[in-house]
């Protein structure tokens, strides 16, 4: 009798383990991305303009790290988290919108990238966090190098997986 299990307690410990199973298969798919999304990938570094040259809060375009990849860099106006040049303030994005790949817009006021689609909006002065809308991911970062001597700022890698890629280096 001790072996039996009521219908009731079959079903709770069935449950359990099927919820952990589908976490389990859940998280696999997370995990792949951020490996094909990673920034030490074998990019070929491209530099992408000068400093102290760069008009400040306005968006230039630019594509890395191939020219399918469209991406704008920004120069702030004051230092942000990853910025980089003399006032850590350069910081660059995709483009193409996380949610279902449409081209994201600068808005210079807000400061935020918006996207006409579905009206994600991601915040260029945090990392291109998401801030509301239809997409659950920030906007992949460029990662920039700067050489002072040069004042070049260049293009080395991305954090985060490119909208509709299965590896960002393709
Ligand atoms: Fe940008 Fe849907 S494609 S919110």
């Amino acid at each position: 009798m001790e072996n039996q299990l009521s219908r009731r307690d079959f079903l709770k410990r069935s449950g359990g383990i099927a919820v952990g199973v589908g976490a389990a298969t859940a998280a696999a798919p997370a995990a792949q991305a951020a490996e094909h999304g990673r920034a030490t990938l074998p990019y070929q570094p491209k530099a992408i303009g000068k400093a102290r040259t760069m008009q400040t809060n306005a968006a230039i375009s630019f594509t890395f790290p191939d020219a399918a990849s469209p991406c704008n860099v920004i120069k702030m106006g004051s230092p942000v988290p990853g910025g980089v040049g003399p006032g850590k303030d350069i910081v660059a994005y995709s483009t193409l919108c996380t949610h279902m790949g449409c081209p994201v817009a600068y808005d210079a006021g807000k400061k935020t990238f918006n996207c006409g689609c579905h009206f994600s909006m991601f915040d260029a002065e945090k990392g291109g966090q998401m801030i509301c809308g239809q997409a659950t991911e920030n906007l992949p970062r460029i990662v920039l190098n700067y050489n002072e001597s040069s004042d070049t700022v260049t293009a080395v890698a991305v954090e985060g997986l490119i909208y509709g890629r299965q590896a960002n280096v393709l």
